[in-house]
């Protein structure tokens, strides 16, 4: 496995493999992986010549009240956890590559990017959709994989390519879980052991609220029953657990359709932010 840190070295490498007709899949991360995102380079293995994941952590997706200094960083490990999983190449670049001096575009999706995390975490998407966009256009990949359990981001980046006309096909990895439910994030290393018992009941509730829905349940009850389990369990605050269309991310009102949906959440449990969806 390459581990490349200049743009220059990186174009050169990705342009000798397309002219020899190969097909290239992209992983952006902000490293600290674990198994969701080698479940994601697994699939770019599996779907394309050569593939290519991104280590970058993009200050321009944090306010300044959050936790940018405090992400977990291990580019070792990950490093060795990349190329175990027949990664070809990992890009690992400065802030001033991504943002050199005097920078000010910025990429933006403001109505998906607004609605669900959007609320609480205002500049996020727009973070998220200018680093990906540059890594984009630096990686120039066939194919894009990200994870579920960020869903909304999906649909933000999904609707970024298809606006800016990317030549690039995004594909959704299925969010992976450990034994007891937790979705597995990044940020799950901020727990603490006590609370790290009670991260599940967020999967839990969720579920249980789900099948209260689909089997005729009131939503708001059904919802208004989670948050209660979820602040008895210990969480200190639930920003949001809402139905939504997975397309427009708009909430379901009334009834659930016969069209696939999403129960989708944030909660915060101490000084962690947690985030989940299950199909609904
Ligand atoms: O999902 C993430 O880890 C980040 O939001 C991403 C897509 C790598 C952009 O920084």
């Amino acid at each position: 496995m390459q581990v490349v840190r200049s743009l220059e070295e990186l174009r050169g490498i990705v342009r000798g493999w397309k002219r020899d007709g190969l097909t290239v899949g992209f992983v952006p991360t902000m490293g600290a992986l674990h198994q969701g995102h080698l479940s994601l380079v697994d699939l770019s293995v599996a779907a394309c010549d050569r593939t290519v994941a991104s280590i970058f952590v993009n200050p321009t997706q944090f306010a300044p009240h959050e936790d940018l200094d405090a992400y977990p960083r291990q580019e070792q490990a990950d490093q060795a956890m990349l190329e175990a999983h027949k990664c070809d190449l990992v890009f690992t670049p400065e802030v001033a590559t991504m943002y050199p001096e005097g920078e000010e575009t910025r990429v933006s999706v403001p109505d998906l990017g607004a609605k669900l995390e959007g609320q609480f975490r205002p500049h996020f998407f727009g973070g998220v959709a200018t680093v990906v966009a540059k890594l984009f256009n630096q990686v120039q990949p066939d194919k894009a994989f990200f994870g579920e359990k960020d869903f909304q981001q999906v649909q933000v980046i999904k609707r970024m390519v298809i606006d800016l006309c990317f030549p690039i096909e995004i594909v959704p990895g299925a969010t992976l879980r450990a034994a007891d439910g937790l979705a597995l994030s990044s940020r799950n290393a901020y727990l603490t052991p006590e609370e790290r018992r009670i991260a599940p009941s967020l999967h839990l509730a969720m579920h249980r609220a789900s099948i209260r829905i689909r089997n005729g349940a009131d939503q708001t009850a059904a919802v208004a029953e989670a948050i209660k389990t979820l602040e008895e369990a210990g969480f200190n605050q639930v920003e949001y657990i809402t139905a939504v269309d997975p397309a427009s991310l708009d909430p379901i009102e009334g009834p659930i359709p016969d069209h696939p949906c999403r129960l989708i959440a944030a909660a915060w449990l101490g000084k962690t932010r947690l985030i989940d969806n299950i199909a609904l």
